[in-house]
């Protein structure tokens, strides 16, 4: 179990759900991490499970939202592990459910500032950082609503589509410096986020329209993360990896 083995990486929205997932599995895959997250209790609560199981962690209080504390991040990793060579950008929320003609405009700034220009800002200072390293990996988190509507939820949807074009554009540019960046598009997880937002009937509901039929596991996305933060996947780099249980299929 050594995929990632010394590998530095930063992992936002490290105190819950997916985040928490993939910073507990990058560490069994022997990286170091470095959580962020708004939610101190949270990312100190990943920070002492990683330790429990005798893997390397650090907590930074930060706000993705801000430009300022990604750049923090990023010389936070270097000054504690001396590089950076992942970046998971993860860090997201839901959104108030309204139709677009009626959405709340400060609903709209928040959604886009932390799922889109949160992400942006990662990756803008982890690139110049991964320059720096001769090479790098980056993850963002999309959605299954990167690719189609989340009806009532404008925000989560444009959020999502801006960051599944992003990923793109870092592809292009970066490819030939030894930088990979793709997204991942997960569909339903059961996470504090899905609780926060639905109940058990929707949750049901949900479930049901993946051909599996039923709602997925946060380990199953960090699977698919670990995978392509590592060199098993050495050669993909700009693309979008749906994994929803056959939601969008049919
Ligand atoms: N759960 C799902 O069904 C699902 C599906 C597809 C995509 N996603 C995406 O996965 C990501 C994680 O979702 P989750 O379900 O694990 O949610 P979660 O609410 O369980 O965890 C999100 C974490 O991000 C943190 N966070 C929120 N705003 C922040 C900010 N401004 N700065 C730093 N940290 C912040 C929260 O404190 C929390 O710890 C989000 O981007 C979400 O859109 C989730």
């Amino acid at each position: 179990m050594s995929l990632l083995k010394d590998k530095v990486a930063i992992v936002s929205g490290g105190g819950s759900g997916i985040g928490q997932a993939v910073a507990e599995s990058f560490a069994k895959e022997g990286a170091k991490v470095i959580i962020t997250d708004i939610d101190e209790k949270g990312g100190g609560a990943t920070v002492d499970l990683i330790q429990k199981s005798g893997g390397e962690a650090l907590f930074v209080k930060a706000d993705s939202s801000k430009a300022a504390d990604n750049k923090m991040i990023v010389e936070a990793a270097v000054k504690k592990f001396g590089r950076l060579d992942i970046g998971f950008n993860n860090a997201g929320i839901g959104g108030p459910p309204a139709l677009t003609g009626a959405y709340d405009i400060d609903a709209w700034d928040k959604v886009i500032a932390i799922n889109l220009s949160g992400v942006f800002y990662a990756c803008r200072y982890q690139l110049e950082q991964m320059v720096k390293n001769s090479g790098g990996v980056i993850v963002n988190m999309a959605s299954i609503h990167g690719t189609v509507a989340a009806p009532m939820n404008c925000a989560y949807t444009a959020s999502k589509h801006g960051v599944v074009g992003l990923t793109k554009n870092i592809a292009a540019e970066y490819g030939q410096q030894n930088i990979r960046c793709n997204a991942v598009g997960p569909g339903y997880i059961r996470t504090p986020l899905l609780e926060k937002n639905l109940d058990e009937d929707m949750m049901k509901m949900i479930a049901a329209k993946s051909t599996m039929n039923r709602l997925g596991r946060s380990e199953e996305i960090a699977d698919l993360v670990v995978y392509l933060s590592s060199d098993k996947s050495s050669f993909v780099t700009g693309s979008y990896f749906i994994a929803d249980g056959g939601y969008t299929s049919i």
